[in-house]
């Protein structure tokens, strides 16, 4: 329809001098207009130019009171013909935008008094800003001062209008044949194949998105860790448990239970069932001892060592809690079969009472690494991070001297990052301490080295995402999934 109307014109005109007079001569929308000149411009069936307009137009308020009547004569018809009428009654009466503007301007024409009391001072108010609105929404012109006014009162606003003037192009024809897309058997059989105009292939349009299922960032990278660990012969802990007690994941770790850790603002503690059923009882005495006044070499904390408090159900604040437990497991198979050195790994979802920000979640995933075995040093504990780290792209490592409770030395990991231009830190490691692992009924000249790290760091760094937010939880836009790359080369 627009298109006919436009080729059609300019067959017997020179052009069309305007798209917007065009359209509107014509009951034709001026947004179809537009697009049908673009197109037909692409194909240079016509030359166009741009034209630009400013109008006026009325702002959501002026909108509303060349319906409703300007305020000040809202307010005006709301003061009764003889006699008055308080402030807090008309009020009442009105919105509480239309009161106050409508007060000042009904005040300043002199149309009412304004009191205690209001009353009219003149008996008839024409309602001159309604027309005005009227008149600029009919797209008629109206005076100097009258546009200052209203654009005063924030009721117009100056909007660039644009448009066209069209001519004839070198394509012109009064018709746009469509191009075939494709060649049916009919063509031949008619044989009009061969004055059909074919449309050219465009080699360079892109494909329909296909319609498949994605994998979260957090487990694709989840996967490849996986397969780096296999490689280096380590074996998966089943971690498919939440909920632990407070022995597993802090006591046996020699951690004081005073520690500020285990508070309640720091760990998540269950209400029901709020305390754990059984704990191995030798192993309790041994843990408690170790805590209390120590032994193979240590001195312990020296303070009471409650039982209660080891009960305690949490939601676990490490996957250490799950080595804890495995290696407990090793200690006492060593005692019945030859000891046969173990490397495990686990990534799992871990919980801490955090205030949640840009890099912090109250629930997030951890990568753990182990190995135990006879004589192992801190020499073995670097070299297999170095191998461990320098599959993940990252080979440029530095350690520095940290505290664990349950580690000794320990060793925070930090990685050089191209990108960033500096040390980042990405991981805690360290030798498991004797009170730990002796207790668990291992030998003395068994060591066991340790990292951990979360999920969420490297994959943001491989992603290039800096809100956590926008990684996991509820506010992760799903699209995500999909615009991810297929495959990611190195780390950094
Ligand atoms: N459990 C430690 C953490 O929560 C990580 C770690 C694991 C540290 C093993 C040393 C050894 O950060």
């Amino acid at each position: 329809m627009a298109e006919e109307a436009i080729l059609g014109y300019l067959e017997n005109h020179e052009e069309i001098s305007d798209s917007g007079h065009f359209a509107a001569e014509r009951g034709l929308d001026h947004s179809d207009i537009v697009n049908v000149i673009k197109s037909l411009y692409g194909f240079r069936f016509v030359d166009v130019q741009d034209i630009k307009r400013e109008t006026w137009v009325l702002t959501d308020e002026g909108k509303k009171y060349a319906v409703e009547g300007s305020p000040e004569v809202q307010l005006f018809l709301a003061v009764p013909p003889e006699g008055s009428i308080s402030k807090d009654e008309l009020q009442k009466k009105l919105d509480p935008g239309v009161f106050k503007i409508g007060c000042s301007q009904a005040g300043k024409n002199k149309w009412v008094e304004m009191g205690k009391l209001i009353l009219r001072k003149v008996q008839h108010v024409e309602d001159k800003v309604k027309d005005l609105l009227l008149q600029i929404q009919d797209g008629k012109a109206i005076g100097k001062e009258d546009i200052n006014s209203l654009k005063a009162r924030k009721l117009i606003v100056l909007q660039t209008w644009k448009g066209y003037s069209v001519k004839k192009g070198p394509n012109y024809a009064p018709k746009r044949k469509k191009p075939a897309t494709d060649l049916t058997r009919e063509n031949l059989q008619r044989g009009d194949w061969k004055e059909l105009e074919f449309k050219e292939y465009n080699f360079s349009a892109k494909g329909p998105p296909a319609e498949c299922g994605h994998l979260h960032p957090l487990n694709k990278v989840k996967d490849r860790l996986k397969d780096i660990f296999r490689q280096l012969n380590f074996e998966e802990m089943p971690t498919n448990r939440y909920v632990e007690s407070s022995f597993w994941n802090f006591d046996v770790l020699f951690q004081p239970q005073q520690h500020p850790a285990r508070d309640s603002h720091d760990t998540f503690f269950l209400k029901v069932p709020s305390t754990t059923r059984q704990l191995p009882e030798d192993y309790v005495e041994r843990v408690k001892e170790v805590h209390e006044s120590g032994g193979y070499g240590s001195r312990g904390y020296g303070y009471k060592w409650k039982i209660d408090e080891a009960n305690k159900n949490l939601l676990r604040t490490h996957t250490t809690a799950i080595s804890s437990r495995m290696l407990y497991a090793l200690a006492q198979h060593a005692k019945v079969q030859p000891f046969t050195p173990k490397r495990y790994f686990s990534i799992d979802r871990v919980f801490r009472n955090e205030a949640v920000d840009r890099t912090h979640l109250a629930e997030f995933h951890q990568i753990e690494g182990l190995v135990c075995d006879r004589g192992l040093t801190l020499s073995h504990l670097i070299g297999v991070l170095e191998d461990f780290f320098s599959r993940l792209g990252m080979s440029k490592l530095r350690f520095k001297p940290a505290y664990n409770p349950y580690t000794e030395p320990s060793m925070e990991i930090f990685s050089y990052h191209e990108g960033f231009g500096k040390w980042v830190e990405i991981g805690n490691s360290g030798m498991f301490r004797p009170e730990m692992l002796r207790p668990m009924g291992f030998p003395e000249d068994i060591s066991v080295i340790a990292w951990g790290l979360s999920l969420e760091r490297p994959t943001m760094i491989l992603y290039g995402i800096d809100n956590i937010r926008d990684l996991f939880g509820h506010k992760v836009d799903l699209s995500l999934m999909k615009k991810n790359p297929l495959c990611l080369i190195g780390i950094q």
